[in-house]
């Protein structure tokens, strides 16, 4: 079956930019274009044309002078991205993993994971949780070679 392009609002770009808006404006109250194009690494110039797309698609309200605010479909998007991030961090930091390496690797996988991976991922964090042996004796098998 030849697979479906990602519909949109849906690209890895435009889930790193929804995902580093939110949390600009969870910390800071406001996001403004200097602040995401420093965040992502990104030319203001390539972030403000990305705002404007992400506006034409209803994901956000962009004013030049004044910022922008995600919709509510640009808000959704948003916390679901997060939400991916923050199981994936916390299952990683469980089995004992470096900060800067779990941020690599989920910064990549958090825009690949499907929802039917991501449940099985939480229930077996859970299920690790309450078996701190478990986690103890993957850790050393993991790191102790
Ligand atoms: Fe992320």
């Amino acid at each position: 079956m030849p697979s479906k392009p990602a519909p949109p609002g849906r690209s890895t770009a435009v889930e790193d930019y929804l995902e580093q808006i939110l949390d600009l404006i969870n910390t800071k109250g406001y996001a403004r274009v200097a602040d995401i194009a420093q965040r992502l690494g990104i030319a203001q110039a390539s972030v403000t044309n990305m705002v404007q797309r992400l506006d034409a698609e209803g994901l956000l309200k962009y004013e030049k002078y004044r910022g922008l605010v995600l919709t509510t479909a640009g808000e959704t998007l948003a916390r679901n991205i997060m939400r991916r991030h923050q199981l994936l961090s916390d299952f990683l930091r469980v089995l004992g993993i470096d900060e800067e390496v779990i941020y690599h690797d989920v910064e990549g996988m958090e825009h690949h994971i499907s929802p039917q991976t991501l449940r099985a991922i939480e229930a077996l964090l859970s299920e690790l949780q309450q078996h701190p042996r478990l986690i103890a004796q993957i850790k050393s098998q993991a790191h102790g070679n």
